[in-house]
């Protein structure tokens, strides 16, 4: 792995609370203005809490072309949209068994070369053998319309992210 392990923080959480899904679009936009390549966002949250909606608003944040869709990766396990302003992997490892299939995956690979943004859905696992990650968003359902997110810096990287988020 060509990534040390990013430093470690502990610290209060900052919760987002997000009545609708344009807040939540909204809080995903405000966090992509803030990012310039090389992040590891990890998504935690019960099915249907939203994951797959907040990367594609991130998606969408970083300009990627509407007519390219952002698709739940649940089956292939990895989409990625180099035609996004900042190159996206998006990864959900839900059905992930061995951290050694992170490398099949094409994902090293994505951390080895710089750049990109990796939005890893039940990554939570797989911090450490991603070789760190920066931010740990953690949605929670709280409506049928609403959701809270909970927002975890991991690294230096995400506290200056969180720090953005509230500019
Ligand atoms: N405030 C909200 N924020 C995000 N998604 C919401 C919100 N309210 C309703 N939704 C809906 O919840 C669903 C979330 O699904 P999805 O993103 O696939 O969840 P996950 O990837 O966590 O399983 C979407 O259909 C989305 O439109
Ligand atoms: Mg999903």
């Amino acid at each position: 792995m060509a990534l040390g392990a990013r430093e470690r923080y502990t610290s209060g959480m900052p919760r987002y609370v997000c009545p609708d899904p344009a807040a939540t679009r909204a809080l995903a936009a405000r966090l992509a203005q803030g990012l310039r390549g090389g992040e590891v966002l990890i998504l935690e949250g019960d099915l249907g809490a939203g994951k797959t909606f907040f990367v594609q608003a991130l998606a969408a944040a970083l300009d990627l072309d509407p007519a390219i869709a952002v698709t739940s990766p649940t089956f292939a396990l990895v989409h990625e949209y180099p035609e996004a302003r900042l190159p996206l992997l998006h990864a959900d490892l839900y059905r992930l068994g061995d951290p050694d299939e992170l490398i099949e995956l094409g994902i090293e690979d994505r951390l080895d070369e710089g750049g990109w943004v990796l939005a890893v859905e039940w990554g939570e696992p797989f911090v450490e053998a991603l070789g760190g990650a920066d931010l740990l968003l953690r949605l929670e359902t709280t409506g049928p319309e609403a959701r809270a997110l909970a927002v975890e810096p991991l690294s230096a990287r995400g506290r200056a992210l969180v720090a953005s988020l509230d500019r």
